[in-house]
């Protein structure tokens, strides 16, 4: 495998940014192809079935462009295909579940909450690997239907979002030490959690980034290029309203973005 070939990393949308954004950060020479698959988002209210067969699809276009490894940046989709796609893909895939899941076990909590998708709540994935770890850690959990899509759509747009937001946020018991955002979309609008709770709030994306460099390294794949890395964004939806939220929240200009029908 080439060590120049590129990274590739996808969500139903927007949110995986969060996770290409500390990826970048700490990989500024790979090549990165960012998949948002903007015309079936959300994926939090669909099957198990429906998730895989979109996933199937991303995964084989990436990997027909070159990709060397591939990371889910996606929550929902990590629950529902990592197992499927380690077991059929030829490159390494990370997921982000894991990520969550030691960087609230680590900091000996008692008590902590987390927000996700109604997918990822109802699959109880976090609290079985958190307790694996923490059998005494009180967890508590809060499916958030409509914040992913609200954000795709652009948080700022909606007049009731505070209410919308104060209304899931009224769920976590004061005592609640942290709060691990289990959704990529959510550090999209951290500061009005942050604002809404008084403990930490925990967005796993940058151990994600450190998961997918030590696998890299132990595939012997990272790129030693000394150049800073190509950047590309392929999208199923509108290419332009992509555009401007990635661009916000990354702070810096895309260039490459291009809509795909796969
Ligand atoms: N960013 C996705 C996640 O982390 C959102 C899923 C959705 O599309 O509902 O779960």
């Amino acid at each position: 495998m080439d060590r120049r070939c590129n990274i590739g990393i996808f969500d139903s949308g927007i949110g995986g940014v969060s996770v290409l954004k500390k990826i970048i950060k700490l990989l500024p020479n790979e090549n990165i192809m960012y998949f948002g698959d903007t015309k079936n988002v959300p994926y939090g209210g669909r099957t198990k079935e429906e998730i895989q067969n979109l996933s199937r699809r991303i995964v084989e276009f990436l990997i027909l462009n070159n990709c060397k490894a591939i990371v889910i940046a996606c929550n929902t989709a990590t629950i529902a295909t990592l197992e499927m796609l380690k077991t059929q893909c030829s490159i390494p895939v990370v997921g982000i579940i894991d990520a969550g899941v030691e960087a609230v076990s680590s900091n000996g909590y008692d008590e902590i909450s987390v927000l996700g998708t109604p997918f990822t709540i109802e699959s109880g994935e976090h609290l079985k690997k958190i307790k694996k770890k923490n059998k005494k850690m009180k967890i508590n959990t809060v499916a958030c239907e409509e914040l992913c899509p609200m954000i795709e759509e652009g948080w700022e747009k909606f007049g009731k979002r505070y209410e919308v937001l104060g209304e899931y946020m009224s769920h976590i018991p004061k005592s609640s030490e942290a709060l691990l955002l289990a959704c990529t979309h959510y550090p999209f609008i951290i500061e009005d959690i942050q604002k809404r709770f008084e403990g930490k709030v925990i967005d796993p994306s940058e151990e994600c980034a450190r998961e997918l460099f030590r696998v890299l390294k132990k595939e012997d794949i990272l790129n030693n290029d000394k150049n800073k890395g190509r950047i590309e964004f392929y999208v199923t939806g509108d290419k332009e309203s992509f555009k401007v939220k990635a661009e916000k929240f990354l702070g810096t200009e895309i260039k490459d973005i291009y809509k795909v029908n796969i």
